[in-house]
């Protein structure tokens, strides 16, 4: 049998049971259920991903979990109610379809409930608050079955919102997760390791995705052995909205056309420049040398430095000689920080051997 479950993640449990009960079955239930039907969701993903509704009311949870049992202490502990000034507690969730977040063994530890008006003045998503069980640099939506989805489809991928796991989960790919609404974390990437060196990120192709995919690129950057790739969806679509709109075959398309890291931030440092202007075009060249320096690897230095030529013009053996000079200034770098690092410490410098 399973074993036995804290105080708090048994409330949870059943909280999460009682919210897919509401929206299966129930007739306050029903505008959730149009709202999930408009967004495809269809039977099946609301079971696989225990999908639920809070309705508008503001103590149905509280006299449920009440009739269970649990005393003040524990219901003010989870994070589930907020409290008035006069010490009442009211449901935190109203009118919100409920996305259970589970810890690495399954148990939900926290919810984001997303707004089911279009009344712009309330919040898109609400998460709960930080609890003892719900750390949310620490926790991954979906990663409980991705991570063994991820052993058949051997990669994982990476999204920016609950909608677009679910969108492509429908499209069959069973291996996404997601960061909860904020900037990923090294503690997520480092969950990520564990589970398989092969990454796809794919954020939203608006603004905030792309750099958001940018910034997520650099981070994994620094743990050693993924295999990353990253898609950029046109059209500032989400995977959720792209799926609706041109299919799954498309999408899986998208997916298998992942850019290497180098080949995205470089694409992403052309945009910010203006190749025609002389000043600029030199600036970039520059900053494009630094990244491409970065990479150990002769055969993937050649391949960029044959497209930089072709994109600038400049001549192969003029960006050969500055990538050698910037790989020897790096090499300097690195030297002096080891010294450095030496002469601070009696002890030997110390080795990362994180996974
Ligand atoms: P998006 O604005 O891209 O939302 O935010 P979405 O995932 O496409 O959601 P739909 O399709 O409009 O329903 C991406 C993620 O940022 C977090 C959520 O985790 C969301 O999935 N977020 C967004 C919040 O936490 N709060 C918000 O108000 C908005
Ligand atoms: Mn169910
Ligand atoms: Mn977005
Ligand atoms: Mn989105
Ligand atoms: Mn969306």
């Amino acid at each position: 049998g399973a074993a036995k479950l804290s105080p708090l993640k048994q409330m949870y449990k059943e909280a999460t049971e009682f919210y897919h009960h509401i929206l299966m079955t129930t007739k306050i239930g029903q505008r959730a259920r149009d709202y999930a039907a408009k967004r495809q969701l269809n039977e099946d993903l609301l079971q696989h991903f225990n999908i639920g509704y809070a309705p508008n009311n503001e103590n149905i949870l509280l006299t449920y979990l009440r009739q269970q049992g649990y005393e003040n202490k524990l219901l003010e502990e989870s994070g589930l109610f907020v409290k008035s000034q006069q010490g009442e507690l009211f449901d935190r969730f109203r009118d919100r379809l409920m996305f259970p977040l589970a810890d690495e063994g399954g148990y939900t530890v926290g919810f984001s409930g997303r707004r089911i008006s279009d009344d712009p003045e309330v919040a898109k998503y609400m998460n709960s608050p930080e609890t003892e069980i719900f750390n949310k640099s620490k926790l991954l939506f979906h990663f409980f079955e991705a991570k063994k989805a991820a052993r058949s489809e051997n990669r994982l991928i990476l999204y920016e919102g609950y909608m677009d796991v679910i969108a492509a989960y429908r499209a069959g790919i069973k291996s996404g997760v997601a960061s909860m609404g904020t900037s990923l974390t090294e503690d997520q990437v480092y969950m990520l390791r564990r589970i398989t060196p092969n990454i796809i990120i794919n954020y939203d192709g608006d603004n905030p995705g792309v750099h958001a995919a940018e910034r997520a690129t650099k981070l994994f950057d620094k743990v050693p052995g993924f295999n990353l790739g990253i898609v950029v969806l046109p059209d500032n679509l989400d995977p959720d909205e792209y799926v609706k709109k041109y299919g799954v075959e498309r999408y899986q398309g998208e997916i298998a056309g992942a850019l290497a890291p180098l080949e995205f931030l470089l694409k992403r440092l052309a945009s910010k420049y203006n190749l025609q202007n002389d000043r600029e075009k030199l600036a970039y060249i520059n900053e494009a040398i630094k990244l491409i320096a970065q990479v150990n690897d002769p055969v993937a230095n050649d391949l960029y430095i044959e497209k930089l030529a072709k994109q600038t013009s400049a001549t192969r053996e003029s960006l050969k000689a500055s990538l050698l000079r910037e790989q020897r200034r790096l090499r300097q770098v690195q030297r002096h920080k080891t010294v450095v690092s030496k002469a601070n410490n009696s002890d030997p410098p110390q080795i990362d051997l994180a996974p």
